[in-house]
């Protein structure tokens, strides 16, 4: 899968930009300030829907405009795909695929799978749950869309029962209502969180132990609000039932899948407590190497990777590891200085950003 251009209107410091890309390397590089990030996250924009950056969609739109449109093209299996998206300021969005308007966004996942790898994936290891979670539900989200689906249900009705919990005013058969529904959904995402830490697990140790010759383990664990992680609809209820009081105590949900979390171990000990910060990082990278080979493994297909600013903060050894890695991944990197293995390299395009414009 690679994307092949993209055109861009309005949308943050760029009014009007059109480029092809080298389906390989692509370097952004630019000072500070310039519009590399805002390029790599309209790219992402094409997959999602969604920004890296913001949850609202109009700060997409340049400061001084009214709306924003990005068009993306890409290839697959031999198959052009155009997928545009406009936003105006009332965060009103028209998806179109393929010049058709797509009224449910998950019809967008899957056609264009990134990953987006940056300097605050580096801190996945430490950094607070709702970062893990976040890690976890874009990629289900893009490569299921019953997870989807799931999640977008789980969402709503957490929704209301926390609004209904901070009234204090049980109604125990709405309350009954509302904790069935939950529990229907949360042992729907649970079970393939639990399933994709698993092979998260297994691919990244290969990572690990690449890295550090051998000598380190790495076992990622899926921690929920089941005991054992024995998972099911009717013990979710029965867990949302025992809490109840607690709920309203605290006027939120305290068990589900809204508090899940996954933990790191290196030969044992437990990384986020005891790991040194080269090691939380190497964590990190083998945990997004693993990413990237679980979508082949799940799609067939080769995701695109951002790299952004992310390179300049590893050490020789492991840009080396990722470089060979990502041999066939189509690649963006945004940078300041050109990385030293791209300096005399073949097949690579340089995009040079000032100020919202790109030579
Ligand atoms: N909605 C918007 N309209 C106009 N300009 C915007 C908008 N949102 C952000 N900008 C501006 O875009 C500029 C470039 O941002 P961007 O994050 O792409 O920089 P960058 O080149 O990645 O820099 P760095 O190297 O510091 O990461 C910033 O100066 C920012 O103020
Ligand atoms: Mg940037």
């Amino acid at each position: 899968m690679i994307v092949k251009s993209i055109s861009l209107e309005n949308f943050r410091n760029y009014e009007k930009l059109e480029v092809d890309f080298n389906k390989k390397v692509n370097i952004i590089i630019g000072n500070n300030a310039q519009g590399k990030t805002n390029l790599i996250e309209a790219i992402y924009l094409s997959s999602m829907s969604k920004s890296f950056r913001t949850n609202t969609s109009s700060d997409l739109i340049n400061f001084k405009k009214d709306f924003t449109r990005v068009i993306v093209k890409v290839r697959d299996d031999d198959i052009d795909r155009k997928v545009e998206i406009r936003i105006d300021k009332n965060n009103k969005k028209i998806i179109k695929k393929n010049n058709k308007i797509i009224r449910k966004t998950s019809e967008l996942f899957n056609n264009i799978i990134i990953v987006i790898f940056s300097p605050d994936d580096l801190s996945i290891v430490k950094n607070d749950p709702i970062k893990r979670r976040t890690f976890i539900d874009r990629e289900l989200c893009q490569l299921k869309p019953k997870y989807y689906l799931a999640l977008s249900n789980y969402n709503k009705i957490l929704k209301q029962r926390n609004a209904l919990l901070k009234e204090r005013n049980i109604n125990n058969n709405l309350i009954d209502v509302i904790d069935s529904q939950l529990a229907k959904y949360g042992a729907i995402i649970s079970k393939y969180r639990q399933v994709f830490c698993l092979e998260l697990c297994n691919l990244s140790n290969t990572t690990q132990k690449s890295l550090t010759n051998n000598k380190e383990e790495l076992v990622i664990k899926y921690l929920s609000s089941f005991k054992n992680n024995e998972i099911s609809e009717e013990k979710l209820f029965n867990l949302l039932k025992e809490n109840i009081k607690k709920d309203i105590e605290k006027g939120y949900t305290t068990v589900g899948p809204h508090r899940d979390d996954i933990s790191f171990f290196i030969n044992g000990i437990d990384v986020k407590k005891y790991g040194s910060q080269g090691q939380q990082r190497t964590c990190a990278l083998a945990l997004k190497l693993a990413e990237i080979d679980l979508i082949k493994k799940e799609t067939d297909k080769y995701p695109i990777l951002l790299l952004d600013d992310v390179l300049s903060e590893l050490d020789q050894e492991r840009q080396n590891l990722i470089i060979k890695h990502l041999k066939m991944v189509q690649l963006f990197i945004t940078t300041t200085e050109i990385p030293d293995q791209y300096k005399e390299k073949e097949n690579i395009k340089i995009f040079k950003v000032k100020n919202g414009d790109i030579s």
